[in-house]
């Protein structure tokens, strides 16, 4: 099927119900095709892959039930809706277990039937947009660990792969959350030392008075309660690489013993003069400014120079909104099977429509971190449902649409990135269009004067959302 159109096999043999259910179906922009019987239904489904077959359950000969077996057999991700008659549960429940995506019983209003099919249609477009996230997780949208299909994740990545070869020191700035450490890890995964350790240290949760120590060592007795000698992170990771998180957090007096040791890679332990030295590749992060605190004369500018030999900018994650799908779909992942209790509905579970336009217009102060917290928590509320909806979220997040949607006037101070924006705003359209007929791409299309096939268009760039 490469149309967008909704082809839908009903199939009665009750004439006046099957043609007059036809008729409205057709002018609610189904195209339909009937068929009188279940022998009739499988020559057309030979013919043709609909992509939902409504079946009466009771029919001579082949009955409904074997009608949406066969079509399921023939094309797996079919919509298979039976018609039951009144008051036969058992057979409705039997034929969901066989397959079918849900059920109807006679006599029906025509918007029971429409309701029933936008559920079941929802639901495959959500289990396919599923699978083609998943394989875009598995290739070209991810550097180690990290994850990114936007412009700038793109470049980051051909960056890092020739960083990740080189021995350079590497200074990851960024905002909380963005993903410095993923990405320093991914480096030294990537390069010649990853057989060799990758030590880490945050220079900010450890006070002042012992980082000396923390970083270079010390022998026994240099300060009080220093019972034995210890390494410090540098001779630890002797051939590896040296992560120092939030480096702008350093004292000046540190500051040059740190200097020293990056640019003779040697140093001593803290109560010793025996000079150590190491081969060690350093990576820095910080999400202080230090190019202002340089400025500012609280961070040493030769210090600076060393650690920004190689030095990029992890962008926030509003800057970059269309990681956001795959993201969602990686932390789903995680956390439906990190679970102590994995319901049997952990791995199928999927974001709602409206859900994924909330994600994807709130504007992630604490970013990539903040974007895994709040998944984690949707899943733990969710546990036995399949679709995870708006109330999931953090209330912060349930209400950002008017945000996105507020249109500007007046051009900002700063400038404003206008392709990005004309393309939110293009976003916002099409999703409300879509809502208001119900998913319907052929009455989207009427409503925004475009043509079908250029609606299918925008959908597929912007990713399905
Ligand atoms: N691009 C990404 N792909 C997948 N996971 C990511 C990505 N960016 C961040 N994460 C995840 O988000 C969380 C936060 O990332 P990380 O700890 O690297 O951020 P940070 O920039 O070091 O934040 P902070 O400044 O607060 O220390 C981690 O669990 C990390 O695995
Ligand atoms: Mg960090």
């Amino acid at each position: 099927m490469t149309d967008s159109t909704t082809h839908l096999l009903f199939v009665d043999d009750e004439p006046a119900l099957r043609s007059v259910t036809a008729e409205r179906l057709a002018e609610r922009g189904f195209e339909v095709a009937q068929a009188d019987s279940g022998e009739q239904a499988l020559e057309l489904l030979e013919q043709f892959a609909f992509d939902v077959v409504v079946a009466d359950l009771r029919m001579p000969g082949i009955d409904g039930m074997r009608v949406i077996e066969a079509a399921r057999e023939r094309y797996p991700g079919i919509v298979g809706i039976v018609i039951t008659g009144y008051g036969t549960v058992k057979d409705a429940v039997d034929a969901i277990k066989r397959g079918a995506a849900d059920f109807i019983a006679k006599p029906f209003q025509f918007d029971e039937l429409m309701h029933v099919l936008r559920k079941a249609l929802e639901q495959r477009r959500l289990t396919q947009e599923n699978a083609y996230l998943r394989s875009q997780l598995e290739e070209r949208y991810r550097f180690g660990g990290i994850l990114g299909r936007s412009r700038p994740m793109q470049s980051l990545f051909q960056l890092l792969e020739t960083v990740a070869a080189s021995n350079s020191t590497v200074l990851i700035q960024g905002e909380t959350g963005t993903g410095k450490e993923v990405v320093a890890r991914a480096i030294h995964l990537n390069g010649p030392r990853r057989a060799q350790r990758f030590v880490a240290l945050n220079c900010a949760a450890i006070p002042e008075t012992l980082l000396e120590a923390e970083l270079f060592g010390h022998v026994r007795g240099a300060f009080t309660g220093a019972v034995g000698s210890r390494q410090g992170r540098f001779e630890q990771a002797h051939k590896g690489t040296l992560f120092l998180d939030e480096v702008g957090t350093m004292s000046t007096g540190l500051q040059m013993k740190l200097l020293r040791a990056l640019q003779e890679r040697e140093f001593e332990r803290v109560g010793d003069n025996q000079t150590i030295k190491v081969d060690v590749r350093v990576i820095g992060a910080t999400n202080s400014d230090l190019a202002g605190m340089v400025r500012a004369g609280t961070f040493r500018e030769d210090l600076y120079y060393r650690l920004n030999v190689i030095s990029f900018e992890l962008p926030p994650l509003r800057d970059r909104r269309e990681d956001i799908p795959i993201l969602v779909q990686h932390f789903l992942e995680k956390f439906a099977t990190s679970g102590a209790v994995a319901a049997e509905t952990d791995g199928r579970r999927q974001v709602s429509q409206l859900a994924m336009r909330q994600l994807m217009a709130y504007a992630w102060p604490g970013n990539v971190r903040q974007l895994e917290n709040a998944i984690e928590r949707a899943v733990a509320l969710s546990v036995g449902r399949t679709l995870i909806d708006v109330t999931d979220l953090p209330h912060e997040m349930q209400s950002t649409q008017e945000q996105s949607a507020a249109p500007v006037t007046e051009l900002p101070e700063q400038g404003l990135d206008l392709v990005g924006y004309l393309a939110t705003i293009e976003r916002d359209f099409i999703t409300r269009s879509l809502d208001r007929t119900g998913g319907n791409r052929n009455k989207a299309a009427e409503l925004l004067g475009l043509k079908r096939t250029t609606l299918v268009e925008k959908l597929k760039r912007m990713g399905s959302y």
